[in-house]
């Protein structure tokens, strides 16, 4: 049993946020738990206490700024204090910016962005207040790079990259206060079918697909050890390479992938998934994209694409 620590996860309920809980709860950390939903917190709580964790669960919705401060207050009253603070809260939407309803599209923006920004605010206060604590931001690789039918989602990454970035520089005076972001690539959660959606296709992680619990184990890592921004993906590399070094060349390759990649052939209804209320009877469940063969299916993409890229650089390249 490693030093107990007050760990508050925003998010908890599904995906990487739930795989998050259990890793502190592995650990032995004691924790608040906190979601839109209550029944699908109730399960995650159970699982938590079933490895021994203390936990309070409270449900909250991050929009809501008062009751995120009421969550900070009722974590410091039970436990005394706030360690570490991991938001996973978010929400997706697939659709051209065009097809995309502007109420979905600011709600995203309102959850993934402004949502983060009070979890930030709040989590700050209580650091400075402490003097110490660790705010883990959940980014994305989208949050430094862009993809189709995604606007209001990589919107939001960008926005949430720059304020960890800012935060990061306005916490300088206080050593002992971090700030985090961590970025995955496709990861196998629940979020692609609990996403609002106007393509007509459920949307998937794009390949190579990782597990919940490989983010998790950053995110822990990150709690102990706190580095500005930490990577998680087997792709990501390449990806960022491509859109910064070859913007042409990855704007004409990125639409055919994305239809490849991260649009499955499962038809879908225009809906607005759990944008704007929880799904709770799905969100917590097994995902269902995470086969095996996807590693390799990725990473083969990633090659071919890098060397689709390599043979149009070197054509344009002047001899
Ligand atoms: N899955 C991926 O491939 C992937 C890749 C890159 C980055 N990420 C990032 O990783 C984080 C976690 O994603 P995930 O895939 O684990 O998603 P997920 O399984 O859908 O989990 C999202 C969590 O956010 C909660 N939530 C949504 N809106 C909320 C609100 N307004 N207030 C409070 N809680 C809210 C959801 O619970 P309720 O519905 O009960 O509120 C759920 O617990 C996100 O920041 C996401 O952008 C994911």
């Amino acid at each position: 049993m490693l030093d107990p620590r007050v760990v508050v996860v925003t998010g908890a309920s599904s995906g990487i946020g739930r795989a998050t809980a259990l890793a502190f709860a592995r650990r032995g950390d004691r924790l608040v738990l906190s979601s839109r939903s209550p029944e699908a917190l109730g399960r995650i709580a159970d699982e938590c206490r079933a490895l021994g964790a203390v936990v309070r669960v409270e449900p909250v919705d991050i929009n809501d700024a008062a009751a995120v401060r009421a969550l900070s207050d009722t974590a410091a009253t039970v436990f005394g204090r706030v360690d570490v603070w991991v938001n996973t809260a978010a929400v997706m939407a697939y659709g051209t910016f065009e097809e995309l309803p502007a109420e979905v599209f600011d709600q995203v923006v309102r959850t993934d962005l402004l949502g983060g920004a009070t979890v930030a605010r709040v989590a700050l206060a209580r650091f400075r207040a402490q003097g110490a604590g660790v705010l883990v931001l959940g980014g994305s690789l989208l949050s430094v790079a862009t993809a189709p039918y995604m606007s209001a989602y990589i919107t939001s990454k960008w926005g949430l990259r720059g304020l960890a970035r800012t935060l990061q520089q306005e916490t300088r005076d206080a050593p002992d206060i971090h700030v985090c972001l961590v970025d995955p690539g496709g990861v196998d959660t629940p979020i692609y079918r609990t996403a609002a959606n106007y393509t007509g296709r459920i949307g998937r992680p794009p390949p190579p697909v990782d597990r919940p619990e490989k983010v998790a184990n950053a995110i822990v890592k990150l709690a102990e050890r706190p580095r500005r921004a930490r990577s998680v993906g087997l792709a990501n590399r390449f990806v960022r390479l491509g859109f910064a070094t070859m913007p042409p060349v990855y704007d004409v390759l990125v639409g055919p992938l994305m239809r490849l990649g991260g649009l499955s052939r499962d038809p879908v209804d225009a809906n607005t998934g759990n944008v704007f209320a929880p799904l709770a009877a799905i969100e917590d469940t097994a995902a269902r994209w995470g086969r095996h063969w996807l590693r390799p299916a990725g990473a083969a993409a990633a090659i071919l694409a890098a060397t689709a890229a390599a043979g149009v650089v070197a054509r344009r390249r002047p001899r």
